[in-house]
C-alpha cells in the first residue's frame, strides 16, 4: 500500500515527537524502506493504522521498533581519527593538569551521548587506558547513552564482527584490547568496566547526571532542526565545568550558536570549551 503525503506528514511528525529527528519531504523513501517491515510485525494493514497505534495505541514495543528503525546507527571505532588524537594529546593531558588541586583530582567523567553500538565510548576508554596506563588509581566513568534500545543492548555486549574491526581498529589495539570469541571479538573487561550503558533520549532533561569533564555529542545533532540543536548544546553547557571539552561531529559547527562554546583547533580537528561567565563558574 502506498504511503500518501498525508500518512507521511503524520508519521514524520510522530517520529519528531519521539526522538527529535526531522524527516522532510524528500525522506519519504526512508520512511517507506525502514518502517514498512514493521507493518507485518505489528499487524498494521495500512500506514494510517501504524500511525494510530504509534500515537494512541500506547505500545512501547512499537515505539521502540520505530525509533530503532528510523535512526541511523552508522559508527566505527576511532571515527574520523583526529578527534581521538586531540583527546589523547591535548584534551586529556590538559584536563589532568586542570584537575590537580581540585576536590577530586583523579576523577574523570565522560559522556558519549549518542553512542550507537558502542564503538565511540570503547574508543574513548582505550585512549584513556593509553594515556593513564594503570587505571587503578583513577575513578573513571564513561556514561554511554543512546535512544535506541537495540543499539544499547548490542553495545553492552561489547562483541564485534571482523568487519566492524576492519573499520578503524589497529592490529595493535585489537591484540591489546580484544579477545577472540565464537561470534567475533569481545572488548576486554578492563575496557568494558569503564563504560556504563543506558538508554536515554538526549532531548529530555539531563537531571541528576552531575558534571562531565568531556562530552562526545557526535553525528546526532545533524538530524535535529537548528533550534533543537541550539537548545541541546546549551543544555550540554549546563553539565560542563569551565575546564571541560565538547567533541562534535565534523559537520556540527557550534560557532553559529553564539559565543557559548569556544572552538579549539588541535591535531587537525576542532573541539570546544564552554565559555563560562564568573557567575556560572
Ligand atoms: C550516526 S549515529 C552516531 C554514533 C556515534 N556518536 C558516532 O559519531 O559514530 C547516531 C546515533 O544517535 C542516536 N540518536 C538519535 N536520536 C537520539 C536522541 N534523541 N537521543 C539519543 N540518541 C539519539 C541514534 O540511535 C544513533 O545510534
Amino acid at each position: 500500500m502506498e504511503l500518501t503525503n498525508e500518512d507521511f506528514e503524520m508519521i514524520s511528525r510522530t517520529v519528531y515527537d519521539l526522538c527529535g529527528i526531522l524527516l522532510d519531504g524528500n525522506k519519504k523513501y526512508l520512511v517507506e524502506a525502514r518502517l514498512r517491515p514493521l507493518m507485518d510485525d505489528f499487524a498494521c494493514g495500512t500506514w494510517n493504522e501504524l500511525y494510530i497505534k504509534l500515537r494512541h495505541g500506547g505500545s512501547k514495543k512499537l515505539r521502540e521498533a520505530v525509533i530503532d528503525a528510523i535512526t541511523t546507527h552508522e559508527t566505527l571505532f576511532f571515527r574520523d581519527k583526529t578527534p581521538f588524537q586531540a583527546l589523547r594529546y591535548k584534551a586529556l593531558p590538559e584536563l589532568i593538569d586542570a584537575k590537580e588541586g581540585t576536590k577530586y583530582p583523579r576523577r574523570i567523567r565522560i559522556w558519549s551521548m549518542a553512542c550507537s553500538t558502542g564503538q565511540e565510548p570503547y574508543s574513548i576508554a582505550m585512549v584513556l587506558h593509553e594515556v593513564l596506563g594503570d587505571l587503578t588509581a583513577w575513578d573513571i566513568r564513561i556514561l554511554a547513552t543512546d535512544i535506541s534500545s537495540q543499539s544499547v543492548n548490542q553495545a553492552s555486549l561489547g562483541i564485534y564482527e571482523e568487519l566492524d574491526l576492519q573499520r578503524g581498529m589497529s592490529e595493535e589495539y585489537l591484540r591489546k584490547y580484544f579477545t577472540r570469541v565464537d561470534s567475533g571479538w569481545r572488548v576486554n573487561d578492563s575496557i568494558r568496566a569503564l563504560v556504563h550503558f543506558e538508554k536515554r533520549n538526549i532531548l529530555e532533561p539531563f537531571t541528576g547526571l552531575g558534571l562531565f569533564d568531556i562530552v562526545f555529542c557526535r553525528n546526532v545533532a545533524i538530524y535535529f532542526p537548528k533550534e533543537v540543536q541550539k537548545d541541546l548544546f546549551l543544555r550540554i553547557k549546563e553539565v560542563l565545568w569551565e575546564e571541560s571539552y565538547l567533541f562534535t561531529g565534523s559537520t556540527e559547527i557550534l560557532t553559529s550558536f553564539g559565543p557559548e562554546f569556544q572552538p579549539q583547533h588541535h591535531c587537525g580537528t576542532v573541539f570546544y570549551r564552554p565559555l563560562k561567565t564568573p557567575a556560572e563558574v
